[in-house]
């Protein structure tokens, strides 16, 4: 790997690294179409026209550079997304959005002439922070979610995803499936950091994708009778702080048992008062597993238990699936084609979800995943080393340049 495209990297994150990012915790907040997310497209729009890159969003929110004409098809798509879970790290999505910028220079460099157009994409609202569903912008685009379901979206405050869109300038009218942009692309290969540790126990800077674990959210909601923290007689109450918390450790303990991940990292509790009783715990439960039968007996077992365990408490549980994605098995041929002209990297599976997973449905995809040393992700403390960057900006443009160039 070339020292000359580390300083490259450096240079082209510190011109985007800011945005977004709480000086107190190091965490990012760039959340669909909210100022941060806003500023990282103008910078993407910005970083494009240096390049003579040609620029058009979708109805969705999607921003797409193209090198070459964006009326021709069979279109190389790569790129990423730029927002972030709340206090997330800074790499999880730009990560592929700055290399492929930095790929196509490379290419420029290399004297490449691509016979197919290659296209950078920057996907809105991908982890679903602020309208709760994850890969929103991809979902909208290929139709697998419908415009009005996700227009009515509300996030934490209660605007609607209709507003965001027209307090951001947009027009919430050409939401939905774009058919025909679709059929401009012949594939996508997405350049994510990775949020495990097998490349760094393989020793390996850079892998590529086999799989995506099956996945999705679950809403709970705990109803119970709000009531006097300091009058009301234990033997009388109905608590669903109670129910929430047995059904925490039944989701963990199962996940344990059956070798999946379970997680119940979001909660909003009603009244929310320290002297009161709570009447209601709303929580949501991330539950993902290598197959899909695990999964789906991971959720009826808590639903099970939890159920159980409402009775006892003299309370009620529902259980609303949000969003459930099946396994993904990202295209063979692709990945053996870019697994050549990348000299046999490492191939593993993820446990978490991508742009990619949506559009596998559509054309054939693939991943790459640059090393992560400590594997921690969501959270501030996600890094991956300027070299290993680097790595993955060179071997990104080698695929691109073995798929768009030969
Ligand atoms: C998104 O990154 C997810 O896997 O939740
Ligand atoms: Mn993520
Ligand atoms: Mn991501
Ligand atoms: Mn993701």
């Amino acid at each position: 790997m070339s020292v000359e495209v580390v300083e490259r990297f450096r240079a082209l994150w510190r011109s985007l690294e800011k945005i977004g990012r709480d000086e107190a915790t190091g965490g990012y907040r760039r959340h669909g179409w909210d100022a941060h997310e806003l500023a990282c497209r103008e910078w993407f729009a910005e970083e494009a026209a240096d390049r003579e890159l040609t620029v058009r969003e979708d109805g969705n929110g999607n921003v797409f550079a193209w090198w070459g004409e964006p009326r021709t098809g069979d279109a190389v798509l790569t790129g990423s997304h730029f927002d972030s879970v709340p206090d997330g790290g800074g790499y999880d999505g730009p990560l592929g959005i700055v290399s492929a910028l930095l790929a196509v220079d490379l290419l420029r460099e290399r004297g490449a002439t691509p016979r197919r157009p290659i296209v950078i994409g920057a996907f809105a609202e991908e982890e679903g922070s602020r309208f709760g569903l994850a890969c929103l912008g991809s979902r909208l685009l290929t139709g697998v979610t419908a415009a009005d379901t996700a227009l009515a979206l509300t996030d934490r405050d209660g605007v609607t995803l209709t507003q965001a869109i027209m307090a951001a300038g947009g027009d919430p009218a050409t939401v939905g499936p774009d058919p025909e942009l679709l059929s401009r692309f012949g594939c996508f290969v997405e350049l994510h950091i990775e949020q495990g540790r097998a490349l760094a126990d393989l020793n390996a800077p850079v892998g590529l994708a086999s799989a995506i674990w099956p996945h999705g959210r679950w809403r709970f909601e705990f109803v119970g009778d709000a009531n006097h923290a300091g009058t009301t007689r234990m033997a009388d109450r109905h608590d669903p702080m109670l129910t929430f918390a047995f059904t925490v450790l039944a989701a963990n303990k199962e996940a344990r048992l059956s070798g999946a991940h379970a997680t119940m990292g979001r909660v909003a509790v009603r009244p929310n008062a320290t002297n009161a009783v709570p009447g209601r715990v709303t929580a949501w439960l991330d539950a993902r597993a290598a197959t899909q039968s695990t999964l789906d007996g991971l959720i009826m077992s808590v639903t099970a238990k939890a159920t159980e365990r409402a009775a006892r408490d003299g309370t009620t549980v529902t259980v609303t699936a949000e969003s459930v994605t099946p396994v993904v098995d990202f295209d063979a041929a692709l990945r053996d084609r870019l697994r050549g002209a990348l000299n046999g990297i490492p191939v593993l599976p993820t446990g978490a979800g991508h742009d990619a997973g949506v559009l596998s449905a559509v054309m054939p995809t693939a991943m790459l995943f640059v090393r992560n040393p400590s594997g921690v992700s969501h959270a501030p403390a996600e890094h991956a080393t300027d070299e290993d960057c680097a790595a993955g900006v060179e071997a990104l443009a080698t695929a691109l340049e073995e798929l768009a160039c030969r």
